[in-house]
């Protein structure tokens, strides 16, 4: 088995993207990737979503947002739109350290499909700081089989 399926990246994104995906009331650093946004914005979700994929063994929803060539809807889903968590790096390009996506499931009926940090960033806060943003643009969103890990998030909502 190759050994790059055991390495966890935060991949580099270009800040000047990053900081025209970020909408204005959003927590700082959560961009929305669209199946129009930037390429590296979109290699980014792909990346972690592997991640995400290789630890949960599954994420909903993700054939609907991919065509297999590692790019962020590709084959477009338009009700699909994803989120990138990217922190500041000292002296270098912002790093994408989380993800999540969601979907429209029906008219105005929105679940978030999956979500995933960067593991030396869980339980620092960043899906609690975006949540009333995501509430607040997605109503009252359902979250689609989620993790141990989110029924305890869910748990203190
Ligand atoms: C679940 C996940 C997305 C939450 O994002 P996060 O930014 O780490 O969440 P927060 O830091 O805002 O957590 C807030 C609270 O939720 C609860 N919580 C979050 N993760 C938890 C865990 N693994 N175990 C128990 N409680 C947890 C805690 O109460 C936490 O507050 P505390 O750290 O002060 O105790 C992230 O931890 C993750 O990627 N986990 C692994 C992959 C996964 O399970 N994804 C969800 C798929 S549906």
């Amino acid at each position: 088995m190759a050994a790059s399926r055991y390495r966890i990246d935060a991949p580099a994104i270009a800040a000047a993207a990053l900081r025209r995906a970020t909408p204005p009331n959003s927590p700082p650093g959560l961009a929305l990737v669209l199946p129009t946004s930037p390429v590296g914005l979109r290699r980014a979700v792909q990346t972690l979503t592997d991640y995400a994929s290789s630890e949960l063994h599954s994420t909903p929803g993700v054939e609907r947002c991919y065509d297999g060539n590692g790019y962020h809807a590709q084959a477009p889903n338009p009700s699909a739109e994803a989120w990138l968590w990217a922190i500041e790096a000292w002296d270098e390009k912002p790093r994408a350290i989380g993800v999540c996506v969601m979907l429209e499931h029906a008219p105005s009926t929105w679940a978030l499909t999956w979500a995933w940090m960067h593991p030396f960033e869980r339980r620092r806060g960043h899906l609690t700081k975006a949540w009333p943003y995501l509430q607040s643009r997605y109503g009252a969103f359902t979250v689609d089989q989620p993790s141990a890990a989110m029924q305890a998030f869910l748990a203190g909502r």
